[in-house]
């Protein structure tokens, strides 16, 4: 059995910086709210001309997560894509990388788990690598909510959260002596499916049915989100399955040197780092910049604090998410 190290990082967010003051004047909202409760100050979303989608920006992201492992882009024999913001309906953005990045015919799979989609490709990918299968996967994660968000007055409980950008990792097969992925948990709680979801247009709200329909009032072309209902399941989900991840290794919250939470609302963040004793120097947050980026914001947040030095070679490092579907996942790496 082989074991697996993050190899490379890289990030790429796009340049439109999003003010909290810029949402005051398209709907009825505030700074003061907006950072009371999430803690945002700022965001990106791409201009409506702007050449970046998903996958465009995941593969600006990968070719700096490729050179920062110090690999040639044909060194990579597999991509994982998460997101739950894909380029189209079908096909989902892995392939497209596969065109961008100009890579042989390598397979290329879209991973559905929203928030947590990270999570789950790096246990996919892992599990790729520990058997031999394959030996440098690149894992994307990106997402551009701009284009799809109601941006008026009605849909401000969620609009002002997200905002748009790409992260990426390059995980390969370790040497001995280096860096190892220890342990991934994954879950999930389907009865919740619902409460944050985009519904329409779908299989079962089709397509013919709301053209015909025309119903201005129809919100289900909108993300929802029971925010409340969310917020109190995250701060339970992130801490458990955290906790999972620790016992299997017999370690302790203090034997983390950074815990990247899945950037959803830094009121979030600052419970569970309250609620598990964590000083501020192990807990990594840049929601306040970037806003929620769901399944791109863990590897962002990876290569901005590699950037900054907040993680070096042979540090503990834990990852968590909770997001729509239920699902929500951890894992423990050494760096
Ligand atoms: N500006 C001003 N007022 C607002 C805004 C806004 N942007 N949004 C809502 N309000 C108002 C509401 O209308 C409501 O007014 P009312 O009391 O007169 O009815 C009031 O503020 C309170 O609204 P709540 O929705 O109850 O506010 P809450 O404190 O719950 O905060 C928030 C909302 C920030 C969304 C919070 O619930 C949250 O962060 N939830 C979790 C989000 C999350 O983690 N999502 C998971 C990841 S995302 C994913 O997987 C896709």
């Amino acid at each position: 059995m082989h074991t697996t190290k993050i190899a490379g990082v890289g990030h790429y967010v796009p340049e439109n910086i999003v003010k909290n003051a810029d949402l005051e004047m398209i709907m009825e909202t505030s700074d003061a709210w907006i950072q009371e409760r999430t803690g945002i100050k700022e965001r990106r979303w791409v201009p409506q001309d702007s050449d970046d989608t998903p996958s465009v920006m995941g593969t600006k992201a990968a070719r700096k997560a490729i050179a920062d492992a110090g690999l040639e882009v044909t060194d990579i024999d597999f991509i994982v894509f998460a997101t739950l913001s894909p380029d189209y309906y079908f096909p989902g953005p892995g392939v497209m990388v596969q065109e961008q990045l100009g890579l042989p015919e390598i397979g290329a799979l879209d991973v559905r788990n929203q928030c947590s989609g990270f999570i789950y490709g790096l246990s996919v990918a892992d599990q790729f690598i520990k058997t031999g299968m394959y030996k440098n996967i690149l894992l994307i994660g990106s997402e551009l909510h701009s284009g799809g968000l109601d941006k008026t007055t009605r849909g401000r409980g969620v609009s002002v959260i997200f905002g748009d950008g790409a992260g990426a990792v390059v995980l390969s097969r370790a040497q001995e002596g280096e860096g190892k992925i220890h342990t991934t948990k994954l879950h999930s709680e389907g009865k919740h499916a619902k409460e944050l979801a985009l519904l329409g247009p779908s299989t079962t709200n089709w397509v013919d049915a709301m053209i015909e329909a025309q119903d201005p009032e129809d919100l289900s072309y909108y993300p929802y989100m029971n925010g409340n209902f969310v917020f109190k399941h995250a701060v339970t989900r992130f801490q458990e399955v955290i906790h999972e991840a620790l016992a299997e290794l017999d370690k302790k919250p203090e034997d983390i040197d950074l815990l990247i939470p899945h950037q959803a609302n830094l009121r979030i963040s600052q419970f569970i780092q309250q609620k598990m004793g964590l000083r501020n120097d192990q807990v990594f947050n840049n929601i306040q910049k970037y806003g929620n980026t769901t399944a791109a914001s863990i590897p962002i947040a990876l290569s901005e604090a590699k950037a900054e030095g907040r993680i070096k070679p042979g540090q503990l490092l834990c990852l968590a998410a909770f997001g729509s579907g239920f699902t929500w996942g951890s894992s423990l790496i050494q760096f």
